[in-house]
């Protein structure tokens, strides 16, 4: 345990019976990198055994993964909501429709770090944990996951739709999005760097193909080649299934080329070419393209910084919600 942890629970004892339990609940709602650590000793280790696996099998898992635990934290904080199924499950909402992917993964490591410590441990902690071994296995930076988080007990769909950004809005309406949970601009720059790995399907880009915002002409902010090899993958008969990478430069490899494309033409999607493309950009979020496409250790170190903020976003912790059983149901 990390003396500055016991420093804080001798403080919190004495002010907790001089003044309030309040503070106590303060100290105790952080989360913290050992928190299984007598609990659950091995979980990072089984945790990262499913993922490896899953990965091997199919490399874009790892993308998938790490888009899973983005898409629980923007709505009701990072609580496993996402995962409820159901009527009102988030899985139906417009950013997860036939989009979403992982699930079958999810309820494997689940499985297996029930087999090792059942009750235990979080499924909004086992996002954490398998977004954090999706990047360092496609080549990312590592960090140490925060954890100690609970599982809510109902999942909203209606903020699924309207927190989570779209790739056809603007730079403010994402920046937005993202002040709306407690992150800002440059994490808005710095995690649109996850689209260094993974696939998009032709439906969230194809309107930069085929008459952009009705003027008959592709978006001229993309890359001419890049242009015409989508529209052969997106035919306009199609039914916006296909898909292409999010980053052609190097599909699976988590490392800056993302930004590097930017400055060419090349972001796939709307959201990401107007970073640096925009009007908005050239105050704003341009300078930070450029910087990242520079400095790969930068871009490496500030993600995993900007990965932890993002983690920390409104966990439930002490007795509020519950260590789900099923990641799919909240306890019966
Ligand atoms: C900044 C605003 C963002 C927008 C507008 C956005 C939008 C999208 C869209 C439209 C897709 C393709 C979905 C589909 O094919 O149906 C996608 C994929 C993806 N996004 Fe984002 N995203 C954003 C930020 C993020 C963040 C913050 C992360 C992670 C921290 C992330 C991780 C990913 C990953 C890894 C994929 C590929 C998933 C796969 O291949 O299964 N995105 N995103
Ligand atoms: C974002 O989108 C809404 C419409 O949904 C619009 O009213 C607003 O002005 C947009 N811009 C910003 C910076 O939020
Ligand atoms: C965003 O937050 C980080 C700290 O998390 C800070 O270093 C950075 O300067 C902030 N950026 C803006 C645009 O406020
Ligand atoms: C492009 O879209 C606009 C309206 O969005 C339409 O009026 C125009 O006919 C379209 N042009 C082509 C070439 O399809
Ligand atoms: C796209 O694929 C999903 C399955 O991922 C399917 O449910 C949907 O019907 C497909 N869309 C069309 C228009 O066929
Ligand atoms: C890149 O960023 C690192 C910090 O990760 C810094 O130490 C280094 O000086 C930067 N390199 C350049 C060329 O700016």
């Amino acid at each position: 345990m990390p003396s500055s942890f016991l420093k804080l629970n001798g403080y919190c004892l004495v002010i907790g019976l001089l003044m309030s339990s309040w503070t106590c609940m303060v100290v105790k709602s952080q989360l913290s990198a050992d928190f299984y650590s007598a609990t659950c000793p091995n979980l990072l280790a089984v945790v990262r055994k499913q993922v490896q696996n899953a990965v091997k099998t199919e490399m874009r898992m790892a993308a998938s993964l790490l888009r899973l635990h983005f898409h629980d934290c923007f709505v009701n904080g990072c609580d496993a909501s996402l995962l409820l199924d159901g009527s009102d499950s988030e899985k139906f909402a417009l950013p997860n429709l036939n989009s979403a992917r992982g699930f079958e993964v999810v309820d494997a490591i689940k499985s297996a770090v029930e087999s090792a410590c059942s009750g235990i441990v979080s499924c909004a902690d086992i996002l954490a944990i398998a977004a954090r071994d999706a990047v360092v296995l496609s080549g990312g930076q590592t960090w140490k996951v925060l954890l100690g988080r609970r599982d809510g007990l109902v999942a909203n769909k209606d903020g699924a739709t309207n927190g989570l950004p779209s790739p056809f809005d603007s730079v403010g309406n994402i920046t937005a999005k993202f002040v709306a949970v407690g992150l800002n601009q440059t994490d808005v720059v710095i995690l649109s760097g996850s689209h260094t790995i993974g696939l998009a399907r032709c439906a969230t880009f194809s309107s930069r193909l085929f008459n952009f915002s009705g003027t008959g002409a592709p978006d001229s902010t993309m890359d001419t080649t890049m242009v015409s090899d989508l529209q052969g993958r997106c035919p306009t008969t199609g039914d916006g299934n296909n898909t292409a990478p999010l980053d052609r430069n190097s599909i699976d490899l988590f490392d800056n080329h993302y930004f590097q494309n930017l400055l060419n033409g090349k972001g796939l999607l709307q959201s990401d070419q107007i970073l640096y493309s925009s009007d908005e950009a050239a105050t704003t979020t341009k300078s930070l393209v450029e910087l990242y496409s520079n400095n790969l250790s930068l871009f490496l170190g500030d993600f995993a910084k900007s990965m932890i903020k993002m983690g920390n976003i409104n966990p439930l912790t002490g007795s509020s919600g519950q260590i789900r059983k099923d990641c799919r149901a909240v306890n019966s």
